[in-house]
């Protein structure tokens, strides 16, 4: 059965030109989404969030608002893939935790992993379906409403970047506790990145009967742990998750995507674990990347801030970047997501140029 007929019931789809080139297949013109594509910086996405007077965990919580909430750029602009409305806290909150998105602050723990005693208070038993059923209810459920448009990736975050949030208990430019912790308790750290892998394993596949296409795992605070800590502490895990969940779904099996921000030391060894996309940030050259990860397809990696630039300026880094990294094996983006301040048509012209200027290059 091929991507065009219908799969487990759901719509035939009608540009699967994402996974075209996550496989390495040839593509007409260089794929693209943006990471954060749904957000404040749309006015619908304002609009929507003010009828419901919804604070963010509740969006994420209601299958019905996370649904429209990714179709939202999709109706604005011509991307080639949706990423379902949630968050990588989600696991943390399976977990017991509780997680508050404080506006202007971000994420809060009001208590956090301060001790290894305090791991004793996470849940021992995860019930997935019951837990985070409401993931799987709108991946399903965007799934049907995208009419085969374009594919659906699902997400995570890896073990790294959780624990980060788990211990320091809110966001920071070093993550200090974290590494504190890690340090101090390294072979709890371990058994608790290990609990942690098992479950995004099961959480992965579960997003993937649900529906989606595609996964991506966030690991973004790889910058604040250097090579050595990240071989020990992060690589590992990342490998476990792309092999177990291939081998967990067999034939059903969905192109993965890694996004590892500020490693990169470790592109070449990240192209050698499995996933079928290495997601680069706006830090890593385009060339020494292909030179370092040839089996693998690239994703990225303008600077976000490059959005506040002349739509000229736009055109003009845009194609820069098609040159670097070429049309094939290639998934257009920016090297992290959007940010609330963004014009929405600035953005529409990093897409537009991405389309035009893709396929002038590959009738060259
Ligand atoms: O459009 C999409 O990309 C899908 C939705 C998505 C969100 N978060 C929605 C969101 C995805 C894929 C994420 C992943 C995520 N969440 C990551 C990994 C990606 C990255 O940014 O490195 C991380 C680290 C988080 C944790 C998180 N969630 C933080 C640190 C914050 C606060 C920062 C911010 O942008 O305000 C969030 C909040 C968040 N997640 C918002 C959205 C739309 C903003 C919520 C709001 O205030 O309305």
């Amino acid at each position: 059965m091929t991507d065009f007929e219908t799969q487990n019931g759901f719509p035939p789809m009608k540009n699967d030109l994402i996974l075209r080139a996550a496989r390495g297949e040839t593509t007409e013109r260089a794929p693209v989404w943006v990471m954060r594509q749904a957000g404040r910086y749309l006015p619908e996405f304002r609009k929507l969030k003010e009828e419901n007077n919804a604070d963010f965990f509740k969006m994420v919580q209601t299958p019905e608002l996370a649904c429209e909430l990714t179709l939202q750029p999709i109706r604005r602009f011509p991307l080639d893939a949706a990423i379902i409305f949630s968050d990588i806290l989600v696991i943390p909150q399976a977990l017991g935790m509780t997680v508050q998105m404080i506006p202007g602050k971000g994420p809060v723990f009001p208590d956090p992993i301060r001790e290894p005693s305090d791991i004793e208070k996470l849940k021992q038993e995860v019930d997935l379906q019951k837990s985070l059923g409401y993931v799987f209810r709108a991946i399903t459920l965007t799934r049907v409403k995208l009419e085969g448009k374009v594919p659906l990736i699902g997400f995570s975050g890896a073990p790294w970047t959780l624990l980060c949030y788990m211990i320091e208990g809110e966001s920071s430019k070093t993550f200090n506790k974290a590494r504190k912790f890690l340090h101090q308790h390294l072979e709890v750290s371990s058994q608790l990145l290990q609990r942690m892998t098992d479950l995004i394993i099961d959480y992965l596949v579960l997003q993937v009967r649900a529906g989606a296409q595609m996964l991506q795992v966030f690991e973004s605070h790889a910058e604040v742990i250097g090579y050595d800590t990240f071989t020990l502490c992060s690589l590992p895990y990342l490998r476990q998750i792309v092999e177990k969940v291939k081998e967990k779904l067999g034939s059903d099996a969905v192109p993965m995507t890694i996004f590892a921000k500020g490693a990169h030391y470790a592109i070449k060894e990240l192209s050698q674990t499995g996933y079928d996309v290495v997601s680069l940030d706006w830090t890593m050259s385009a060339k020494d990347a292909r030179i370092v990860a040839p089996t693998v397809t690239l994703q990225g990696n303008l600077d976000p801030a490059g959005l506040y630039g002349s739509h000229e300026d736009i055109r003009y880094a845009v194609k820069n970047m098609l040159r670097k990294f070429g049309t094939q094996r290639y998934i257009a983006n920016l090297g992290h997501g959007m940010h609330p301040d963004h014009d929405p048509e600035k953005l529409a012209t990093f897409i537009d140029t991405i389309h035009s200027y893709s396929e002038t290059m590959n009738e060259r």
